[in-house]
């Protein structure tokens, strides 16, 4: 049976005092149970991209939620998917930068190679909550002189104001 997004939204589960007490933790997993949730959430942003009316060159998808479903929305848009990983990781020529995590700092990497100086880029990932993965994420994309056009999550976390840390556009399917 197809799925509207509404039903979509609605299959994200809260799991109270998880990973650690006072963590409210979202997960977007049972929507995998449900491959009409998955093609329709895909539809979705692929929609929300092609109403930028900007060219899109490349998704760039966070480690490791983001590789759930950013490869799938490349393949709808017709583009190339790159993979922001946690360091040591990726071979070949990368690039680097350390970004703080709640228990002390940690290092996201591209490969050198993932992009072409001017290419326009879509950042993809489950969750937006403080920004500072996503912050990381647009840094490599700026060190490999690509644009990020916009920010895309399945969920934000409005209270933590991730969105402040960002440069580009941020698009949240539900904002809690
Ligand atoms: C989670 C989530 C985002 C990030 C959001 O990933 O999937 O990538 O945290 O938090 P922030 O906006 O405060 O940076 P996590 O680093 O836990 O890694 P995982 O996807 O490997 O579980
Ligand atoms: N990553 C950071 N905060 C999170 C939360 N509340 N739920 C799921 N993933 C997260």
């Amino acid at each position: 049976m197809p799925y509207t997004i509404e039903q979509v939204k609605a299959l994200v589960r809260e799991y109270p005092d998880f990973p650690s007490k006072g963590i409210l933790f979202r997960d977007i997993f049972p929507i995998f149970r449900e491959p009409e949730a998955v093609e329709c959430l895909v539809e979705h942003f692929v929609d929300r991209i092609k109403a930028l009316g900007q060219r899109v060159d490349v998704v760039v998808g966070l480690d490791a939620r983001g590789f759930l479903f950013g490869p799938l929305i490349a393949i709808k848009l017709g583009v190339a998917f790159a993979p922001v990983r946690k360091r040591g990781k990726l071979p070949g020529e990368v690039v680097s930068v350390t970004y703080l995590k709640e228990y002390g700092p940690d290092v996201f990497e591209m490969q050198a190679d993932a992009l072409e100086a001017g290419h326009n880029v879509v950042i993809i990932d489950d969750l937006l909550a403080t920004g500072g993965s996503c912050k990381a994420a647009e840094e490599l994309v700026c060190q490999l002189k690509g644009h990020v056009v916009l920010n895309a999550f399945v969920i934000s976390l409005v209270g933590l104001e991730g969105d402040k840390q960002l440069k580009a556009p941020v698009y949240a399917l539900i904002e809690c």
